[in-house]
């Protein structure tokens, strides 16, 4: 597939036929996703490759508890999790709102879920001293969840980089035997795509460019 093409229609994929992803297939996929960058080329991802059906329906259940919170403020006109603005809905709205089956199905029933994370151990973390929110670590670990999406479409394959379980890090952590320094950053359901969207929403560049300064002009 030519690239513009491919980083135009590589969807997140929530829904997956019963075909299977084979290991050789799956071992395909990450062989090529391994070429990823991050910082100091340290390559700190590590892969928990899950197919038992109680191991990916507790997955999935362990998303639902964020998932409640961001049902809530979406519907409450807010943007979900973000760090900024404290939530406006209540402990018991989010508590009575059911997580949406989009948000946790597909990790129960895709064939495969990638647990994807990374050894903090390895990571160059420059923005851990500042008041806000750490952005700079994932930048080591998502370019690969990427390549992941990119190199499962080459296959015939997708998914989704899925988050909300990690708002549950420690259960998430003692369920799979993962060690505290150790960071879950995507739970990824993979699979035969039901169907193959090939227009994506996204902002124009206008929208989010400005010349020199922050403010300026859009390109
Ligand atoms: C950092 C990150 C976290 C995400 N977390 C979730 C998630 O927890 N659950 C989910 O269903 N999709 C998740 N997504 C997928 C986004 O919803 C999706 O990429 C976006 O809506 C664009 O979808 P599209 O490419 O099909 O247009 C996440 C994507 C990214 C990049």
């Amino acid at each position: 597939m030519e690239l513009y093409d491919v980083m135009r229609r590589t969807f997140a994929a929530r829904e997956f036929t019963e075909d299977p992803l084979p290991d050789a297939v799956l071992a395909t996929i990450l062989d090529n996703a391994r070429f990823a960058p991050s910082g100091g080329n340290r390559q700190g991802w590590r892969v928990i490759v899950v197919r038992d059906p109680a191991t990916k329906r507790a997955l999935a259940d362990l998303s639902g508890f964020a998932a409640k919170r961001y049902a809530a403020q979406v519907k409450n006109g807010e943007s979900p999790w973000n760090t900024i603005d404290p939530p406006r809905v209540d402990a018991a709205t989010i508590e009575a709102t059911p997580p949406p089956p989009h948000l946790t199905e597909p990790i129960a029933k895709a064939p495969v879920v990638l647990v994807v994370c990374v050894d903090l151990k390895v990571v160059a973390s420059m923005d851990q001293d500042l008041e806000r929110v750490g952005v700079i670590s994932g930048a080591s670990i998502y370019p690969f969840a990427w390549n992941v999406l990119l190199s499962a479409r080459h296959e015939g394959f997708a998914g989704t980089i899925t988050t909300l379980a990690t708002a549950q890090e420690p259960k998430l952590q003692a369920l799979l035997g993962i060690p505290k320094h150790v960071a879950v950053c995507a739970v990824m359901p993979l699979g035969r795509p039901v169907r193959t969207l090939s227009m994506l929403t996204r902002k124009p560049v206008a929208e989010f460019t400005m010349r020199e300064r922050w403010g300026g002009q859009p390109l």
